[in-house]
């Protein structure tokens, strides 16, 4: 492991907690009352998803819907939503990305009982800040079976102009029931339909039928109708599983002008890879009339590109699909700069936490953070209002997407709440100003990574 700026990492176990806490600033942010400006239900069923109009399987759903209704509300609103759970097993909903009040959080035995079959629960919080979101089920691997859905917080006041505004989300379709694998050594024996074939040594992603953009397979693809002339600003979600994509339109270039829901400034590129639990925001000008594919390859699988198609009225016939846009750069996160800086996170931190990401060396399916696999895992203790440092080095040959609930974190100069720890070595290093009293999660957004173990609380002490 390594040091950073000077700063011994090393914070597995930190002697002096308790004791110097000023006990009144640990109280978490209180449950937002009162009246809601927007009020949802959701249930949570059985449904059939046909990505395709061949194909039609049961799996879970939120209203019935795949991907589950697009919830679009105006930044500071205050939403509460009713979730119905009438699966026949536990489930909760978490915002992704939204820094909401620690009890409403969704995360099972962390910061609320899981709902029960035939219960319900509310979740009511501020809509704030403005940004591209998502919701999903946090209870094992129930986002892999369709329990997922956009969440758009809108600006009052965008630092970017666009005629239309399509959220875009990318997901990974796994027909049946996802599982671990249940013994490295097995070697495949004993997978659910969806089972991830349990290979011992490399890390096999579960054997996806396709690659969906907004519930569609390719051979049916969404549609976004434009004017020439106008600026379309997609949202792109990748709410998948397992799945890296790279996204680029051809015929156009991307101006990116949001990561993970926070506003950047413009950067103009060809494509841009993100992984599971990442967003990226961009518009497009419509300066070439035809129409075209929005098309996101698998960066680390073989299925066809998930496709939807661009066209500008009374156009119709897809010209050049295989062209790229233009000069093949791709967005890297050093090209990101906030348009506000994250307040409370420059010098040096006051805790940093040294974090190695690998593979579990047991008999059994698990990945670890610093050799420890959730649950059986250390918290990270912090205090309230420190400056909280997390450097990250990849041991394992996979990308893994950590994701920070309840805060956005510093990376380089981008303000971010997802970001890839590439593999081989990878070194990612984010900062944070612990301003959310709760117990929060931190993982891999790979599903199957954090179902066998690649998670740690965060701990307000
Ligand atoms: Cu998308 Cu722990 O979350
Ligand atoms: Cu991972």
């Amino acid at each position: 492991a390594s040091t950073l700026g000077g700063l011994a990492g090393c914070a597995s176990q930190l002697p002096g907690f308790g004791d110097d806490a000023d006990g009144s600033a640990v109280t978490p942010r209180p449950t937002v009352t009162g009246d809601a400006d927007t009020t949802v239900s959701l249930t949570a069923s059985d449904g059939a998803i046909r990505p395709a109009t061949d194909q039609s399987t049961t799996t879970w759903l939120y209203e019935g819907q795949f991907p589950g209704p697009e919830l679009r509300v105006q930044e500071g609103d205050v939403l509460s939503v009713e979730l119905n759970n009438d699966l026949d097993a536990e489930t909760t909903i978490h915002w992704h990305g939204v820094p909401v009040p620690n009890s409403v959080d969704g995360v099972p035995e962390v910061t609320q009982e899981p709902v029960a079959s035939s219960d319900s629960f509310t979740y009511t919080f501020r809509a704030e800040p403005a940004g591209t979101y998502f919701y999903h089920s946090h209870v094992g691997l129930q986002l892999d079976r369709g329990l997922l859905g956009p969440l758009v917080v809108e600006e009052r006041d965008p630092h970017v102009e666009y005629d239309y505004d399509y959220v875009v989300v990318f997901d990974d379709y796994l027909p049946g029931e996802p599982t671990l694998p249940s013994d490295e050594g097995a070697g495949g024996g004993g997978m659910g339909g969806g089972g991830m074939g349990g290979g011992m040594m490399g890390d096999v992603r579960p054997p996806y039928e396709g690659l969906l953009v907004n519930g569609q397979l390719p051979e049916d693809p969404p549609t976004f109708d434009v004017t020439e002339g106008d600026r379309v600003r997609f949202r792109f979600v990748n709410a998948s599983s397992a799945t890296v994509f790279g996204v680029r339109i051809t015929g156009h270039e991307l101006n990116v002008t949001h990561a993970d829901g926070r506003p950047v400034d413009p950067v103009a590129v060809d494509s841009f890879a993100f992984g599971a639990g990442e967003r990226y925001d961009a518009v497009v000008e419509a300066t070439n009339p035809g129409s075209w594919f929005v098309q996101a390859d698998a960066l680390d699988g073989d299925e066809p590109p998930a496709r939807a198609v661009l066209t500008y009225d009374q156009l119709d016939g897809v010209r050049n699909p295989e062209t790229p846009s233009s000069s093949g750069t791709r967005l890297r996160y050093e090209d990101l700069r906030a348009v506000t800086p994250l307040d409370g996170v420059d010098g040096t931190p006051d805790r940093t936490f040294d974090l190695t990401l690998s593979r579990g060396r047991g008999q059994s399916y698990t990945w670890t953070i610093d050799g420890q696999a959730y649950p059986d895992a250390d918290p990270l203790r912090i205090h309230p209002d420190e400056h909280v440092r997390i450097h990250m080095e990849n041991q394992s040959p996979v990308v893994h997407p950590m994701h920070l609930h309840g805060h956005f974190f510093r990376v380089g100069d981008a303000i971010k709440d997802t970001v890839m720890v590439p593999g081989h070595m990878g070194e990612v290093t984010l900062d944070f100003r612990a301003d959310n009293p709760g117990r929060w999660l931190f993982h891999c957004h790979n599903l199957y990574h954090l179902d066998a173990g690649m998670a740690r609380v965060i701990e307000y002490v």
